[in-house]
């Protein structure tokens, strides 16, 4: 007994060893004060901040506009006018590190204009070593560059860059930390994405992710239950629990917490709101979860289950470590807990060694889950991976022409659930502007989906029942119930 509770000791330890210490933000707060001081004494400086890739780059750009404006920066759409222009690169696929140079090249003529803005590249693109060095050679331009894990320290970085006028790179390799209490500016509107947990230990072949975002930990959950609090506060309607695996949530800290007892503290939380999460992972999602989506009121009825490949041997060789029959099994229990659930997913087309009869598997999970919406990918080779050293003998057309057949047949069956929609009655919380000229809004159902509406913008955050009265493949047309 007692050897356990040792145990217990020393892992509580860990979890209190990946927060940074206090005096450490409060230092990185002091530099931002220093930092603001020395931009007021001049003209306004402006700041633009581009995001590449998914919710939790755009989690990490929310935190990187809060310490910019804490520094004394306003904000600018217009590269010419920027005194400092951050990207937030992405390195899942190939095409979007394209993106990312490409953009970095056409800054090139910006920065002749103004010599002196500063140019930052972070993001999960920079963390791999041969690109930072890429950048170092190749790309002069840049003035900072750091990764995932250094983020916490942007002011301290730029403030080097601001008084050495040196480049600066801080592209160590981490396991990764957490630093709570960094100010962070959130985009205007009803939908707010909540970081629960950072990183990713599941180390699928085919994905950086691991590599780049360091090992998973999780925020404490009294901390996650106060910034939700504070989001329903400032008029948030539509929070988003975000994790690369949010079902690992809890594993690494000493609180007896997982990530369905979390789901119900959030979901305590007075006041109206709905509360969403991604990305699950099929081998550890599972009954508790669906339970605690059945019972919580606020939580949505929405599950994102990628599934990557139909295929088992496919599957076994992304280190996935699920079959066909477990995924297709799990749907299934979370459709008894949750009979209207929404289920939507990833999937990669054209994994090394897939053949015709692999990816008949995967249209046949398709045919029998019948997925609302599905995000398809065509495999992107990631150096440094597994995946990466394996066989590859199929060409692209092959792989293209696999993928169209793929997003033919989904096309069909969304449209085909959509239409299902027609003539009902649905609760909607109304979130954005569609068209302003025809005074269109966007809403969403409790699964996701897309509705296009009429209506005064007045209206935005607001709940409302909605009929739905038509629909295409990818969103639904409505008119509020008055
Ligand atoms: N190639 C193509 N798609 C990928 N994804 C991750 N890595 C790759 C890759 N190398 C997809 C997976 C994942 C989603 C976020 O991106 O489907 O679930
Ligand atoms: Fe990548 Fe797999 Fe982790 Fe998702 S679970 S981030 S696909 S390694």
């Amino acid at each position: 007994m007692r050897c356990v509770h040792k145990f217990t000791e020393l892992e509580a330890d860990v979890g209190v060893r990946t927060e940074i210490p206090e005096n450490e933000i409060r230092r990185q707060r002091d530099i931002m004060a220093r930092i603001a001081e020395m931009n007021a004494a001049g003209r306004e400086r402006l700041a633009l901040v581009d995001t590449f890739g998914c919710q939790q780059n755009e989690a990490d750009s929310e935190r990187i506009r809060g310490m910019l404006r804490e520094m004394g920066y306003g904000f600018t759409e217009r590269e010419a006018e920027a005194d400092v222009i951050v990207l937030n690169t992405c390195a899942v696929r190939e095409h979007a590190e394209k993106r990312v140079l490409g953009n970095v090249g056409a800054l090139t003529h910006t920065k002749r204009a103004k010599p002196d803005q500063i140019i930052v590249l972070c993001g999960c693109m920079v963390q791999q070593p041969v690109m930072a060095e890429k950048i170092r050679r190749s790309y002069r331009i840049v003035d900072l560059v750091f990764g995932p894990q250094a983020l916490w320290r942007f002011p301290e970085l730029l403030e080097r860059v601001l008084t050495e006028r040196t480049r600066v790179f801080a592209v160590e390799e981490e396991d990764g930390s957490i630093a709570e209490g960094l100010p962070a500016v959130r985009q205007k509107g009803v939908k707010a994405w909540l970081s629960a947990m950072y990183g990713c230990n599941n180390y699928c072949s085919y994905c950086i992710v691991p590599y780049v975002r360091g090992r998973e930990r999780s925020r404490r959950p009294e901390v996650i239950v106060e910034e939700a609090r504070a989001l329903v506060a400032s008029g948030y309607r539509d929070i988003t629990l975000l994790g690369q695996n949010v079902n690992s949530y809890g594993k690494d800290l000493s609180e007896d917490v997982d990530f369905p007892r979390l789901l119900r503290m959030v979901n305590g939380i007075p006041g109206e709101f709905v509360l969403r999460f991604m990305t699950s992972h099929p081998k550890d999602a599972g009954e508790e979860l669906f339970r605690a989506m059945a019972e919580c009121e606020k939580v949505e009825n929405h599950l994102h289950l990628p599934f990557q490949s139909g295929s088992d041997a496919i599957l076994k060789k992304m280190n996935r470590r699920y079959t066909k029959a477990d995924y297709l099994a799990l749907v299934e229990l979370a459709r008894r807990y949750i009979p209207d659930l929404v289920v939507t997913s990833d999937i990669i087309v054209g994994f090394p060694g897939e053949t015709e009869a692999d990816f008949l598997e995967t249209m046949d999970v398709i045919e029998r889950v019948r997925f609302d919406a599905l995000f398809t990918f065509i495999y992107s080779k990631r150096p440094g991976t597994p995946a990466a050293e394996m066989d590859d003998p199929d060409s692209r057309e092959v792989k293209q022409a696999r993928f169209d057949r793929l997003i033919a047949r989904q096309n069909a069956i969304s449209g085909e659930i959509h239409a299902g929609y027609v003539g009902k009655r649905v609760r909607a919380l109304v979130d954005g502007v569609s068209d302003r000229e025809s005074g269109l809004l966007t809403a969403r159902t409790s699964g996701g989906r897309l509705i296009h509406l009429k209506g005064g913008e007045q209206r935005i955050g607001e709940f409302a029942p909605v009929e739905i009265t038509g629909c295409n493949t990818w969103a639904l047309y409505g008119e509020i119930c008055e």
